[in-house]
């Protein structure tokens, strides 16, 4: 007989056909000769009850059902007497496709997050990472149908890359040169002539400068793939190896950035109530009772557009009023993550787009603002600066931080070479990157959403961990 998935065999309302569903089993209880099991196939966060009658059944089979088996069952689909279910299965025959004894990890309910990281090879089976798991898929559907809709192409950058595009100088070395025998020059520096690439190459840390010559040739690009960062950050924010959604747009200005920003962000929450309602509820129920309600207040709120120099301020207010915070906020720091907190969950109480940073820690590539005679700078909407800044505009989320980096791009030749100078860059590797401000520049910006920070606030998981399959971080490449 052929085989009906779960989702399908529950929405049938043909009761009294014949049926046969796999899957494996999440439980199995009995009561006065009559078993129940409760069996899922992934297809959905809903199980199908299959009701059998002991005497029916050869004790071995019926031994052999036990929690995590895998089974083939056929019967009768006939309406349920239970609440909560409109169908399930009268088991006529039982096929054990798959043995699981009592050594199997996932037994005990509620298992701690931190252990189930240590057997990531089977979560995929529990209840909430296949809620997490489908939402994941529905959140890539969303994106590319986003762009597909808008009229944005898919533009495929290499993970392998002789460039550094952040210039933060923390990348996975790629080489198949025998470690243990490295040649070196006079200075003792490693000769890569030899290597694969004939040069150093590294895994990118993003695709951004290659969605630059997209853009500029196809108008607006979007790349959705892995990057990598050796940084040695172990937060619950960090990964060594992400996914990351860099759409990029040519004539695209500052406004219309933060635009698509909101837009996008907002377009993949809504998909997400609209297409995984079960696993949204389950999740509600059992990891964060705030998650629906939080999404769909993002939906509602204008995101607040705030420059730089406003956001300093409001700190500095907040700090006189009494608020201690670990780190200093003097114009010019990078904000930390308690910074983007308090002006995200207590000042505005909704995300917050920042944008017109200094340019002390932004990258070279941002476009610059107009800088004032006595060194100080004017930004979005007029807004005055008291140092040089860039058109970086940073989407800062509740209880995420930083979801989104993006930036207007600097179009200019010679502005571009003149920060480009100012900080001592060695552009050998990126010759090509300057052609696209040498031949028909035209103003273009784009961003970078980091796709496990999304699945974070869709999903109100608090550990990046545990919303990507199998998670790369410092010492650990398991699985
Ligand atoms: O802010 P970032 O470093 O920006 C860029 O890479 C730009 N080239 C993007 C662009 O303009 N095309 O990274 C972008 C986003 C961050 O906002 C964050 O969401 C995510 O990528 N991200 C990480 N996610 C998980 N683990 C890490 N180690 C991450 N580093 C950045
Ligand atoms: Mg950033």
């Amino acid at each position: 007989m052929k085989r009906t998935k779960v989702i399908d065999a529950l929405k049938c309302t043909a009761y009294g056909s014949d049926i046969c569903v796999k899957g494996w089993v999440r439980s199995k209880r009995g009561s006065k000769g009559i078993f129940f099991i409760a069996l899922n196939d992934g297809s959905t966060i809903k199980n199908v009850q299959i009701v059998g009658d002991d005497a029916k059944f050869d004790e071995e089979t019926l031994k052999r059902i036990t929690t995590g088996a895998c089974l083939s069952v056929e019967g009768k689909l006939v309406e349920s007497p239970a609440a909560g279910q409109a169908s399930e299965i009268q088991a006529t025959a039982i096929e054990v496709l798959g043995d699981c004894d009592n050594t199997y990890p996932l037994q005990k309910k509620g298992a701690s997050w931190e252990y189930l990281r240590t057997v990531a090879h089977l979560r995929p089976r529990t209840n909430t990472f296949g809620a997490i798991l489908r939402i994941r898929h529905n959140m890539a559907m969303a994106i590319h149908t986003y762009f597909h809709e808008h009229g944005y192409f898919y533009f495929h950058t290499p993970l392998i890359t002789a460039s550094d595009c952040e210039g933060a100088g923390n990348m996975f070395q790629v080489t198949t040169k025998n470690l243990y025998d490295l040649k070196k020059d006079e200075q003792g520096k490693i000769i890569y002539d030899d290597d694969f690439f004939g040069e150093q190459t590294s895994l990118t840390v993003s695709g951004q400068l290659e969605g630059e010559l997209g853009a500029t040739a196809l108008g607006a690009i979007y790349t959705f793939g892995p990057t990598f960062r050796a940084e040695n950050s172990n937060t619950p924010r960090h990964l060594a190896e992400f996914w990351m959604i860099e759409p990029e747009i040519a004539f695209m200005d500052q406004e219309e950035l933060m635009d698509l920003e909101e837009d996008f962000i907002k377009y993949c929450v809504r998909w997400a109530l609209d297409n995984c309602k079960d696993d949204l509820e389950f999740l509600n129920k059992m990891v964060d009772k705030g998650l629906i309600e939080r999404l769909e207040g993002v939906l509602k709120e204008e995101f607040f557009r705030l420059p730089y120099t406003e956001g300093i301020r409001i700190l500095q207010e907040a700090v006189k009023g009494g608020k201690k915070f670990e780190f200093p906020c003097e114009w010019g720091d990078d904000l930390a993550s308690e910074h983007e907190r308090y002006l995200v969950e207590e000042h505005f109480k909704k995300p917050v787009i920042m944008t017109d940073y200094p340019r002390s820690f932004k990258s070279f590539y941002m476009k610059q603002n107009q800088e004032t005679a006595d060194g100080g700078s004017i930004g979005y909407k007029g807004a005055v600066a008291p140092g040089p800044t860039m058109q970086g505009t940073d989407v800062l989320f509740p209880s995420i931080g930083e979801i989104i980096g993006g930036s207007v791009r600097e179009e200019s030749y010679d502005k571009l070479m003149s920060e480009v100078r100012r900080r001592e860059m060695d552009m050998t590797h990126l010759w090509w990157y300057l052609d696209t401000r040498k031949y028909g520049s035209c103003p273009h910006a784009g961003f970078g959403l980091g796709f496990e920070r999304l699945i974070l606030f869709v999903t109100g998981m608090q550990n990046i961990r545990d919303v990507i399959p199998f998670p790369r971080t410092p010492r650990n490449a398991e699985f």
